[in-house]
């Protein structure tokens, strides 16, 4: 554990949903099942990082050496990544972070009306984008979940957000990205790219481990 690519480096790793509570009984979420935070949280440990994972509400163990920080809503998921910031050299971005959450949560369960009803939201805090733009500032690896255009779309998130490294996941294809045991995915930095063709999620982390070491090593942080 302490010879590996990441040896001597801390991770702190978001994964899984986030839930945004509209009463005491509902909520609203997605389909992000944790498996590949997860899977980077494995591979990141295997490789010598002491790493943390800030888990929305998954079903799944917590890998061996991992340090876990459980989380509900995007707010709480804030909160946690920016106590453990300043522990950290590497931040990946993994979660499925709800972009809005409902204006206000009921405190008594809603009870049902006419034929139509509406929800008001607002947004969340992006929270990649506020620890890329934070101080101290580790290196921020973000992902990007795309139904079409899906490098374009993630090269304007990685400038936008201000990230090191963006992973495009195509997540069109019911078999791949969300909730499924297999990825493929294309890392994007500023002045390259690395396409991971189809594999099981684990497999996949260890190669994106591998890659994210090398992408911070050679950005002059080793
Ligand atoms: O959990 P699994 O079932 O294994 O599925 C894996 C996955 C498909 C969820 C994962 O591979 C993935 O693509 N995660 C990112 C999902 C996502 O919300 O992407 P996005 O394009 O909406 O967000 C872009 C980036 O900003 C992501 O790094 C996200 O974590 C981050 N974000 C988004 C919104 C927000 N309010 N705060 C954020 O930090």
């Amino acid at each position: 554990f302490d010879s590996g690519a990441l040896a001597g480096l801390r991770l702190v790793i978001t994964a899984g949903p986030t839930r945004e509570a509209l009463d005491p009984v509902r909520y609203l979420s997605n389909h992000s099942s944790g498996k590949m935070g997860y899977a980077l949280a494995r591979a990141a440990a295997e490789a010598g990082a002491v790493t943390t994972l800030v888990s929305g509400p998954v079903h799944l163990d917590t890998p061996a050496h991992v340090r876990r920080v459980d989380v509900e809503s995007a707010r709480d998921m804030l909160d946690a990544c920016q106590a453990l910031v300043a522990d950290c050299d590497i931040f990946i971005a993994c979660a499925a972070v709800a972009d809005y959450r409902p204006a206000t949560v009921r405190e008594q369960k809603i009870k049902k009306g006419g034929e139509h009803s509406s929800l008001k939201l607002i947004r969340n805090p992006d929270i990649v984008a506020a620890i890329a733009n934070g101080t101290p500032r580790p290196f921020t690896v973000g992902f990007a979940a795309e139904t079409q255009d899906v490098v374009d779309y993630a090269r304007d998130k990685l400038q936008r957000k201000n990230l090191d490294l963006i992973v495009a996941n195509d997540v069109s294809k019911a078999d791949l990205g969300f909730a499924s045991d297999e990825n493929e995915v294309t890392a994007i930095w500023r002045d390259g790219a690395s396409q991971l063709p189809r594999a099981t999620k684990h497999n996949l982390a260890r190669e994106l481990v591998a890659l994210i070491a090398e992408r911070h090593a050679s950005a002059g942080n080793r």
